[in-house]
């Protein structure tokens, strides 16, 4: 392709970009394809000669788009959201040109430059305290992970390390394999499934704990698992915190969380994937009190702040420990400003990373700080629209507070009539939503999740589930 051909192919997407995205309500949300649906629709092979970008365009409609579950759509209230915005796609256009991989600061320097800063900028907008920050002139700093679940593992990976040491000054006659076999970590039984998995890939025992009445991890709790392992001779070594959980979006006790694990010396990581976004509101920062006693932090603005995937913001307050963790260091990779910055191949678990941090730069600055701000509060006064809409009909329930964007609901009654519910929506692909349990209770989860999103598409989202609860009711034996 020629520069020319570029400007025309980047030119027409640019179109075709804009017009799927101003009218993706038109589309139907959930695609209607069989499993294997694309092998019809293309050649067998790869073409020997170049074919027309023209002709690509074409395909995108016709072998694509009806294979596409459209995430932005107003109309999806599945899982939480996935981000989008128009600055955060210039941006990928601009990394993908430049196309280096930032692994050390020589390897780009505007590419570690630009993460740390953007660390700090948007660690200030959520107003984290100054430890996490590298413009604090202590050891603390950022990184952009790919995903909460790496962000997870890597701080599971740099506690391991850090107690491994410590363990082994206290006992040096144990060997690694031993102390390993005695590390036990903790989490809320509420915690996403990458936390569990965390425990698997770190070779370790994770114990998930019980919540209370509000599907919250309370310190009690945490304390008397400590004890109980101390007890047996295990060695407790981490703990996540999850702020936002993926079935109800619950808050754990922070503070509570953070006392224990402190006077324990157990490392704290937050998990705040979803609903961290929301602390760049002052008036939602009530839920990470505490968060000065944590150890890494995380969330993802790739989720809910207008930055497209991949976009996993980390904290720590000191990263020497998962800096020497991972820290293989051939002589290919070292280079003579070592030290000065980070070198983040030693923060994450590939070696090499693409330039994310663009993605942060330009919409921080496109957005600017109050816009995003009223983006998150136009999210969250529509979720409690939906939640008010919800209590108004006697026939449904709210099973679990609503307090960022996802409202967790079902008709009063058996649990098969809620899964016969949400079969009927999902079938009728009008709108898409997934369901949750809790305690044997089974729901269904309603998130805020386009940047389309608006009033009328709450009503009308309310408008289908209504109609199709009706018709789910009508089939039921003593609905006569
Ligand atoms: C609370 C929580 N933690 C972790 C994750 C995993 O996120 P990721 O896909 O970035 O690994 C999710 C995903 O929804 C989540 O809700």
């Amino acid at each position: 392709m020629d520069p020319n051909g570029f400007k025309d192919f980047a030119g027409e997407m640019a179109n075709f970009i804009t017009n799927y995205l101003e009218n993706i309500r038109e589309r139907r949300v959930l695609p209607i394809v069989e499993p294997g649906y694309m092998k019809p629709l293309l050649p067998t092979e790869a073409p020997q000669s170049p074919e027309n970008w023209e002709d690509v365009m074409t395909d995108i409609e016709r072998v694509i788009m009806p294979g596409i579950t459209h995430w932005q759509s107003p109309k999806f209230h599945a899982y939480f959201p996935t981000a989008q915005s128009y600055p955060a796609i210039v941006a990928d256009m601009l990394s993908g040109a430049i196309a280096c991989i930032g692994f050390t600061w020589i390897a780009s320097p505007a590419c570690t430059e630009l993460e740390v800063i953007m660390l700090d900028w948007l660690g200030k907008m959520l107003d984290l305290p100054s430890a996490f920050l590298s413009s604090s002139g202590g050891k603390g700093g950022g990184v952009i992970q790919g995903t909460a679940s790496e962000a997870t593992l890597v701080a599971l990976l740099g506690a391991k390390a850090k107690m491994i040491n410590r363990v082994k000054e206290e006992h040096p006659e144990w060997t690694a394999n031993e102390i390993v076999g005695k590390l036990v970590a903790y989490a809320s039984c509420q915690a996403h499934s990458s936390v569990e998995r965390a425990g698997i890939l770190g070779g370790v025992q994770f114990r998930l704990l019980d919540v209370d009445q509000k599907y919250k991890l309370r310190g009690d709790t945490l304390a008397d698992a400590i004890r109980e392992d101390r007890e047996k001779g295990l060695i407790p070594f981490y703990v996540v915190a999850t702020l936002g959980t993926t079935c109800s979006c619950a808050f754990d006790n922070l503070e509570e969380i953070g006392a224990v694990s402190n006077r324990e010396q157990v490392w704290l990581h937050v998990d705040a994937a979803y609903a961290g976004s929301a602390f760049i509101c002052p008036e939602f920062r009530y839920l990470m009190k505490g968060v000065e006693r944590a150890d890494s932090f995380n969330f993802n603005p790739h989720k809910w702040m207008l930055i497209n995937f991949d976009c996993s913001a980390m904290w720590l307050k000191d990263p020497s420990h998962v800096v020497n963790a991972f820290n293989v260091d051939p002589l290919y990779l070292k280079h003579d400003a070592h030290g000065s910055l980070p070198d983040y191949r030693h923060w994450q678990i590939p070696l090499g990373r693409r330039f994310r941090a663009l993605k942060l730069w330009f919409v921080l600055r496109l957005y600017g700080v109050q816009n995003l701000q009223k983006y998150i509060r136009s999210h969250v006064a529509q979720a409690h629209e939906f939640e008010a809409l919800v209590l108004e009909d006697p026939r449904f329930e709210v099973v679990a507070e609503v307090v960022v964007g996802l409202v967790c609901f079902r008709l009063k009654g058996s649990n098969d009539v809620n899964e016969a519910l949400l079969k009927r929506i999902n079938g009728a692909g009008n709108i898409h939503l997934v369901p949750s349990k809790i305690s044997d209770v089974y729901f269904l989860r309603f998130a805020v999740c386009s940047r389309f999103s608006e009033s009328s598409d709450i009503q009308s989202s309310w408008k289908e589930i209504k109609l199709r609860a009706e018709e789910v009711l009508a089939e039921q034996p003593n609905s006569k």
